[in-house]
């Protein structure tokens, strides 16, 4: 089951202005930074130790970002697990009754297997499983 908190994720207007404080100011490092067009965002990285930030940006008007940012402004998006195996997970939360939110696992860029469970399950917090 969950074996680290790979990353947190945080929703900003403006990636640039992001980056001016948590790489510039508290002296983070990117590690990786690309769009991904599928989930209407462009993110960015940052490893701390042993986990990391994302920094996640809107790519336009329809992205589930954006909507976030409209209604609870800039914050904490997400976290993110990662997990052996999701497949197992996923039935595992499903036979207790949690709400995902993609009947399979998505796949990355990079091949990151990767669901989200819905904050309602999760006692408020959208939650992202990652296999990797
Ligand atoms: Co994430």
């Amino acid at each position: 089951m969950p074996t680290a908190i790979h990353h947190i994720a945080i929703a900003v207007n403006d990636l640039e202005a992001a980056l001016a404080f948590y790489r510039d100011a508290l002296g983070l490092e990117v590690s990786e930074r690309r769009e991904v067009p599928e989930e209407g965002v462009e993110i960015a990285f940052l490893p701390a130790g042993e986990g990391e930030i994302e920094l996640l940006r809107p790519l336009g008007p329809d992205s589930s970002v954006a909507r976030f940012l409209e209604k609870r402004g800039e914050g904490l998006h997400h976290i993110c697990l990662r997990v052996e195996n999701i497949t197992a997970a996923m039935e595992r939360l499903r036979a207790a009754g949690a709400t995902l939110l993609s009947e399979e696992p998505r796949v990355g860029a990079d091949g990151t297997r990767y669901v989200f469970i819905h904050p309602k399950s999760a006692h408020g917090v959208l939650l992202e499983l990652y296999e990797r």
